[in-house]
């Protein structure tokens, strides 16, 4: 008990949200870092896109994990900060379309849509992105409140669909290296937590019947 209050005390410090902050930007400043000094190896930009691509899908899974874990550790403090790991998996993924804007394509508008079209891996990249624009935008008080709290969580559900499609972009870029290793690391941590997800929604229902049997029997 007292080691749930300590955590929960921690975790609504104010200064917790800044301490996260610093530590989501960590990976940026990481490869700014290395950039500048040149430390990013042989090709840089290719890094620069691969690192940005990964942090990307990290954030999605860390944020995929947030509900489970505030659920499964009784530490509700959790919920206050999965908008800005939302929005850093945004920062992530725009980097990298910026990176392969510039460094693959020299931002030639024309020769990017011709690529998106042409190689299917790159088009579900980019569904992605497209898909995880609407949930960065109405990651805002205002916007919830506009879209009523019903509708939001919908439109929210979306990061299943948007993880999925990161999965399927890492997966086929990886299959011209036959190179699977990681990929199935991501598939497995995201299985497990839409898993979890199904499995709350299936006992939610379960139990429904039951509460709505309970409160009528006590109106008898
Ligand atoms: C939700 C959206 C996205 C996710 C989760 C994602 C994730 C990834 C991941 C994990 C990698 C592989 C990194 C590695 O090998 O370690 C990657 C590579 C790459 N992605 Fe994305 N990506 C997304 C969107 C995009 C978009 C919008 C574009 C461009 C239009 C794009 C272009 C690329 C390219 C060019 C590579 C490198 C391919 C290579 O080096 O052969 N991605 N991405």
């Amino acid at each position: 008990m007292n080691v749930l209050m300590s955590r929960q005390k921690a975790l609504m410090h104010p200064a917790a949200k800044p301490l996260v902050f610093l530590l989501c930007l960590l990976p940026f400043i990481w490869l700014l870092y290395g950039a500048v000094a040149n430390q990013l190896g042989a090709n840089p930009a290719e890094a620069l896109i691969r690192a940005t691509g990964d942090w990307t899908l990290r954030f999605i899974c860390i944020v995929l994990a947030v509900t489970p874990l505030r659920v499964v550790s009784a530490t509700p403090a959790l919920a206050r900060f999965r908008r800005m790991l939302g929005l850093f998996a945004y920062f992530y993924v725009v980097v990298h379309l910026l990176s392969y804007s510039w460094f693959d394509m020299g931002f030639d508008v024309a020769d990017i849509v011709k690529d998106i079209v042409k190689r299917p891996f790159i088009l579900v990249g980019f569904l992605g992105f497209l898909l995880l624009t609407p949930l960065a935008a109405t990651s805002f008080n205002a916007a919830i409140k506009a879209l009523g709290a019903k509708r939001w969580q919908l439109l929210h559900k979306l990061v299943y669909l948007i993880a999925g499609l990161g999965l399927l972009h890492f997966f086929w870029m990886r299959s011209g290296k036959n190179d699977f290793a990681e990929v199935f690391v991501y598939a497995a941590i995201i299985a497990v937590l839409l898993g979890w997800r199904v499995r709350q929604y299936l006992k939610k229902k379960r139990l429904q019947p039951n509460l709505i049997r309970r409160s009528q029997l006590s109106k008898q």
